[in-house]
């Protein structure tokens, strides 16, 4: 019997090791690329694929699935799958997959550099001094606000948001946050206090969002949140662009309501050659590198084509995120 096809339109770290896996069950089309696809070349390999493995610059909606006639299983190389339309695949009874748990150390780092650049400035400064501009030492130069010992509210406690606390932690930070659920072994452990939203935003120095994007959570921070923040704070991102009003945090930002942002991610990415947050240098940008190691998109990768490899070979994958499609179909995948 003709082995299914898995389809990989983008490069992927330590490709040999993670090709020699999938190869044992399946056809690889592999396409070592960092840019994406043409439309016509990313839509023939989906022509022949019964499984797909993409990071989340791939969007897959309706009328992409009506070119995957064979497709069994999307791998998204990502714990987020906004990019995925579920409800889509679910009607169709494709399975879908993520990438959790690898990457939480990884994007808690980052996230959490964010919350250092912002207050001391570091990409500001950095500028200052490659643009020749550093002639001397002054008494306010680049005075920022303290990290250590300042209040962090932190948005949405997962598994990241756990992993940003613990980082906090070790800065001697006074840690709020909201979420679905309460998160009593960290409140002990940790000394974490689950406050109102409100309550947050009015008391922290450094307000963090860390929930996935979905309908629910999307434009959740907009102009009476900000409005309610100090006017010293700094707001971080580094989950989804969308979850954010992006037009209310500009004018937040340009009326001063807030001290400035640190943001990995944007309602529209790339962003926009002449978006306003390039003229800010009280805003640090950073391209959607959350999860960027060698180490942890290795990692990805490998549970990626490991959740691929379940389904493929009729198992329930570890990660998987529609598991409606499970039970409609028993278990099988025809
Ligand atoms: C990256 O943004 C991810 O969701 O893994």
């Amino acid at each position: 019997m003709a082995k299914p096809v898995v389809f990989i339109p983008s490069k992927i770290p330590e490709e040999e090791k993670v090709l020699r896996f999938l190869e044992a069950f399946a056809e690889v089309d592999y396409r070592d690329e960092e840019e994406m696809l043409d439309e016509d070349v990313f839509y023939d390999g989906l022509s022949r694929a019964s499984g797909l493995m993409i990071y989340s610059r791939n969007k897959i909606r309706g009328h992409v699935l009506d070119r995957a006639p064979l497709l069994k299983a999307v791998s998204n190389i990502a714990v987020g799958y906004d990019n995925l339309d579920l409800n889509e695949l679910t009607r169709r009874g494709i399975l879908a997959t993520n990438t959790p748990d690898v990457l939480t150390e990884t994007t808690a780092d980052l996230a959490f550099s964010l919350v250092l650049a912002s207050g001391r400035r570091i990409a500001e400064a950095d500028a200052f001094v490659k643009s020749g501009g550093w002639d001397g030492w002054l008494p306010s130069l680049m005075l920022g606000k303290d990290v250590h010992g300042a209040t962090l509210g932190i948005i949405g406690y997962g598994r990241i948001g756990s992993a940003i606390a613990r980082r906090a932690r070790g800065f001697n930070m006074d840690i709020l946050y909201n979420n679905l659920v309460r998160e009593e072994k960290d409140e002990q452990e940790l000394g974490i206090r689950f406050v109102p939203v409100e309550e947050l935003l009015q008391n922290s120095d450094y307000v963090l969002v860390q929930v996935p994007l979905t309908p629910q959570t999307e434009k959740m921070i907009s102009e009476k949140q900000f409005g309610l923040m100090k006017k010293d704070a700094y707001f971080i991102n580094a989950s989804r662009g969308g979850v954010v009003d992006e037009a209310a945090l500009i004018r937040a930002l340009q009326e001063k309501q807030i001290a400035g942002a640190g943001l990995d991610v944007f309602e529209h990415e790339p962003i926009d050659k002449t978006h306003p947050f390039l003229s800010m240098p009280n805003v640090v940008t950073l391209p959607h590198i959350g999860s960027a190691t060698w180490q942890t998109r290795a990692k990805m990768a490998m549970k990626a084509a490991e959740n691929m490899a379940a389904i493929l070979q009729g198992r329930r994958p570890v990660n998987l995120v529609n598991p409606d499609v499970w039970t409609v179909k028993d278990g099988t995948v025809q």
